[in-house]
């Protein structure tokens, strides 16, 4: 019987667990939130969640991904034409859409943090990138975020002074090109990635308890 109840609450633990993983959400929509937040309780402009500039952002960050050095400072340098010749074409980006990009931020870290750390800690830890956050001239933004092949986890935030909604258009009716990994603001689709795999084993233990558990009534 103690048996039996101990099955039962591992089975509804791991449950439990996995709902919380995929409440996880996209920590790239968690970011743009957050600057937006930083952004309008300083009196300036909400930014626009653009998933195509969110796309581009992604793109940067799978070609920096392992360019992540020991302090954590980012070692990557792509040049201006991959964004038209590379990001936008591998989003389905509309070419014709591409307006002008306002600035950029780049971080990486060791391990995963929550978005609101990554903020502060990783992204927005100079008065630079602060005056960049804050720069009067951005009208969208949008952020991607993966993680390495060394464990790295990379975040890119893009701006924008483009007329919101009619630029960085996707195609496919908004869709774009499917991505492999990570995540990117704006999008419908949830993350791929690191949440993924701990809910694929989380299913498994807990078909490995209920399995134990029909084994013990049989
Ligand atoms: C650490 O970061 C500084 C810049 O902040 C850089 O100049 C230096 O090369 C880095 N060291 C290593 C070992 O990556
Ligand atoms: C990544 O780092 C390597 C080695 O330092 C360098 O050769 C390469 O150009 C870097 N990649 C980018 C896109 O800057
Ligand atoms: C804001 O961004 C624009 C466009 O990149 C730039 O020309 C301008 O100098 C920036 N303003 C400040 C205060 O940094
Ligand atoms: C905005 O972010 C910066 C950097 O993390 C922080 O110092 C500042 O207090 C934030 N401002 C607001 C109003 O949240
Ligand atoms: C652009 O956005 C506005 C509101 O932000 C919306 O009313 C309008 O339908 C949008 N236009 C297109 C073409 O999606």
């Amino acid at each position: 019987m103690v048996k039996r109840l101990f099955y039962c609450e591992m089975i509804v633990l791991c449950h439990l667990l996995l709902a919380a993983a995929v409440d996880h959400g996209n920590p790239a929509n968690d970011l743009v939130d957050i600057i937006n937040n930083n952004r309008t309780a300083q009196k300036l402009s909400h930014l626009n969640d653009s998933p195509g500039l969110g796309c581009m952002a992604l793109q940067y960050v799978e070609l920096c991904k392992d360019n992540c050095t020991s302090n954590n400072t980012v070692n990557c340098k792509p040049s201006e034409d991959d964004f038209t010749e590379v990001f936008a074409p591998n989003c389905g980006v509309e070419l014709p859409t591409f307006d002008i990009l306002t600035g950029h931020i780049v971080g990486c870290q060791s391990k995963y943090l929550e978005p609101l750390v990554a903020f502060s800690n990783v992204l927005v830890k100079d008065k630079k990138s602060l005056s960049l956050v804050k720069n009067k001239s951005h009208t969208e933004v949008g952020v991607g975020m993966v993680g390495g092949h060394k464990g790295h986890f990379f975040w890119c935030v893009l701006f924008s002074s483009g007329q919101t909604n009619s630029t960085f258009v996707l195609e496919n009716h908004g869709l774009g090109i499917k991505q492999k990994k990570g995540c990117y603001s704006g999008s419908s689709i949830p993350c791929s990635g690191g949440h993924k795999i701990s809910s694929v084993f989380l299913n498994i233990i807990s078909m490995g308890f209920l399995f134990l558990f029909l084994l013990q009534h049989w």
